[in-house]
C-alpha cells in the first residue's frame, strides 16, 4: 500500500469511530431523554381569552377592610383575636356549623372593644356572606375541603380571598385558584405563616442582599407528632377532617409550611420555578402503633387503614438547576421541627435541629452564638422591625401570625401587591398531589405545572412592597 492509500485509510478508520461514537452518544442521550424526563401528568391549559397574569396584582386601596372570617375552630378563633387588634380592620361577619365557636369569637370582639358581627351556622352560609356588598375580605379558617370552594366563590363575588393552608388539594383545584384570581383580579393569598417567622425573615433579609452566594439547595418540613390530636374526638379537629386525611391519601400533605419560606429566598415564580419532584414514602406504621397501644387491638381505629406514609420526602428540582426537600411526618414520636435550611456557594443557614449560620471563609464551621446575634440583628428584616414588638405581644405561634395578618391588612388598605400571590397559593399547594402521583409511581419524576403560564420570567425578585 503506498504512503498516500495509507494515510487515506487512516482518516477513513478515523472518521468511522468519530461517527460510530456520536451515533452511541445520540442513542444514549436519547434514550437517558425518553428514561429520565418526567412526567407531565398535569398540562398546562390555556389562559383564557382577555386574561392577564396577577404577579404583582394592585387593587384599589381602602381605608377599612371589611372582613367575614369562615370556620371558627382552634385556628379561626385566633385570627378573631389578632385581626382585632389591628387598625384599619372591621370584623362584619362570623361562620362556623357549631355555633358555640361563633358564640366564642363573638366574646372576644366584645372584650376586645369591637362590635358584634353578624352570625351564621349553616353549613352552606358561607355563600351568603360572600354574596353580602359590605365585604372585602373572606378569611377562611375552615377543614381542608373547602378552602378552595370559598375562596372561588368569594373572589366571583368581588371579594378578595385569605384562605389557610394548603390553598388547594389537587392541581384542579389550584388551577381553579389561578383561573378565578385572573379572571375577577381579586387577591388570593394563602395565609402562609411561616414566612413571617423572625429567622426565617432575616435569612430572606440575607438571601436577597447575596450574603449566601448563589442559593443552591434548600429544605424545609413540616415534622410535628399530631398522633394526639388527630385522634381526640373531643378537643381535636371538627368531625376528624384531619384524620380522614390520613386515610385517604399518601404523599406530602401539608407542604406550605416548609416550602414557603425556602421558595421566596429562591425567588420561585420571580426568575426562577419548579421543574419536576420527586417523591418517595415509608410505609405507615405510627397511626396504626398509636392506636393499637391507645384504643385497644380491636378498635376501629387500630383496623383502620391509613394510606398515608408516616415519612414523605419530595425533592424538587428548579429549572435553574437548585433543588429543595420538602418533608412530612405527623405521625411519629419526634421533635417539632420545619428544617428551614438555605445552602449556597458563600454560606448556610439552617433553624432546625440547631439555629446556625456559617459563612466563607470558615464555612465548615457555625458562627459562634455571639457572632450568630449580631449578625441576625444586622439582617433583622425591616418588616420586623416595624411590627416584630407588638407581634410577640399579641402573639400567634410567637407572632409569625400576626406579622402575617399585620401586612396583608396594609397592602390591601396601600392598594400594594400582597406579599404572597395565587401563584404562591397554587405552585406550594401542588405538591400534595403532584407528591401523591409520584410516591404511587415508586418516585417517578413528575412535572411541576407552571402556574404563571411563562410569566414567572418577567420578575427577577420576591418584594414585600412598602409605601415609600
Ligand atoms: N397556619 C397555621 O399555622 C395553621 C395551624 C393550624 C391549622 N391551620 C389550618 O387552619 C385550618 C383550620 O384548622 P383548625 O385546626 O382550626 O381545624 P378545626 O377543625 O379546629 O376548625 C375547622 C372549623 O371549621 C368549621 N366548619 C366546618 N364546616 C364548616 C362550614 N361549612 N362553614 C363554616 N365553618 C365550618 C368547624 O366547625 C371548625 O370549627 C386548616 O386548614 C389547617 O390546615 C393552619
Amino acid at each position: 500500500m503506498t504512503t498516500r492509500k495509507l494515510r487515506f485509510t487512516k482518516v477513513a478508520i478515523l472518521v468511522v469511530i468519530i461517527m460510530s461514537i456520536g451515533i452511541i452518544a445520540c442513542n444514549t442521550a436519547s434514550k437517558d431523554k425518553t428514561l429520565f424526563t418526567a412526567v407531565e401528568a398535569f398540562p398546562v391549559p390555556e389562559r383564557l381569552a382577555g386574561q392577564t397574569h396577577v404577579l404583582e396584582l394592585r387593587a384599589e386601596p381602602m381605608d377599612t377592610v371589611r372582613i367575614a372570617i369562615i370556620g371558627l375552630g382552634m385556628r379561626g378563633q385566633g385570627a378573631v383575636y389578632r385581626l382585632s387588634y389591628i387598625e384599619g380592620t372591621k370584623i362584619v361577619a362570623l361562620a362556623d356549623v357549631v355555633p358555640a365557636n361563633v358564640e366564642e369569637a363573638q366574646k372576644t370582639l366584645k372584650e376586645l372593644g369591637r362590635s358584634e358581627a353578624v352570625g351564621y351556622t349553616g353549613a352552606e352560609d358561607w355563600k351568603t356572606i360572600c354574596e353580602r356588598n359590605d365585604i372585602d375580605l373572606v378569611y377562611v379558617c375552615t377543614h381542608w375541603d373547602l378552602h378552595t370552594p370559598i375562596a372561588v366563590y368569594a373572589m366571583e363575588k368581588g371579594k378578595h380571598a385569605a384562605i389557610e393552608v394548603p390553598a388547594a388539594l389537587t392541581i384542579d383545584e389550584a388551577w381553579q385558584l389561578v383561573n378565578t384570581a385572573e379572571k375577577t383580579r381579586r387577591h388570593m393569598i394563602m395565609l402562609e405563616n411561616c414566612n413571617y417567622d423572625f429567622f426565617e425573615m432575616a435569612t430572606l433579609n440575607m438571601a436577597q442582599k447575596g450574603l449566601f452566594g448563589e442559593i443552591v439547595h434548600a429544605e424545609g418540613a413540616y415534622i410535628h407528632d399530631l398522633r394526639w390530636l388527630l385522634f381526640d374526638e373531643e378537643k381535636g379537629y371538627w368531625d376528624m377532617w384531619r384524620l380522614k386525611h390520613n386515610q385517604k391519601e399518601d404523599g406530602c400533605l401539608y407542604p406550605t409550611h416548609g416550602l414557603g419560606p425556602v421558595a421566596h429566598a429562591l425567588n420561585i415564580h420571580r426568575g426562577d420555578k419548579m421543574d419536576y419532584l420527586v417523591s418517595v414514602s415509608s410505609n405507615q406504621f405510627g397511626l396504626t402503633e398509636y392506636a393499637k397501644e391507645k384504643f385497644g387491638e380491636d378498635s376501629d381505629y387500630a383496623k383502620a387503614e391509613y394510606k398515608k406514609g408516616d415519612m414523605s420526602s419530595t425533592i424538587i428540582k428548579t429549572s435553574k438547576g437548585k433543588t429543595i426537600l420538602i418533608q412530612h411526618n405527623t405521625t411519629n414520636p419526634r421533635p417539632y421541627s420545619r428544617i428551614h435550611m438555605l445552602s449556597g456557594t458563600k454560606g448556610f443557614a439552617q433553624k432546625w435541629p440547631r439555629t446556625g449560620i456559617s459563612l466563607e471563609p470558615d464555612g465548615h464551621r457555625y458562627l459562634s452564638d455571639k457572632a450568630l446575634d449580631s449578625l441576625l440583628k444586622v439582617y433583622e428584616h425591616p418588616i420586623i422591625t416595624e411590627v416584630g414588638g407588638k407581634a410577640k405581644q399579641v402573639g400567634g405561634h410567637g407572632g409569625m401570625d400576626f406579622i402575617m395578618d399585620y401586612r396583608l391588612i396594609y397592602c390591601l388598605q396601600n392598594g400594594l401587591p400582597l406579599d404572597m400571590d395565587v401563584y404562591d397559593a397554587a405552585e406550594w399547594s401542588a405538591i400534595i398531589e403532584l407528591s401523591r402521583v409520584s410516591v404511587e409511581n415508586q418516585g417517578m419524576p413528575v412535572q411541576v405545572p407552571d402556574f404563571t403560564r411563562g410569566a414567572w420570567r418577567e420578575l427577577k425578585t420576591v418584594t414585600y412592597f412598602k409605601n415609600e
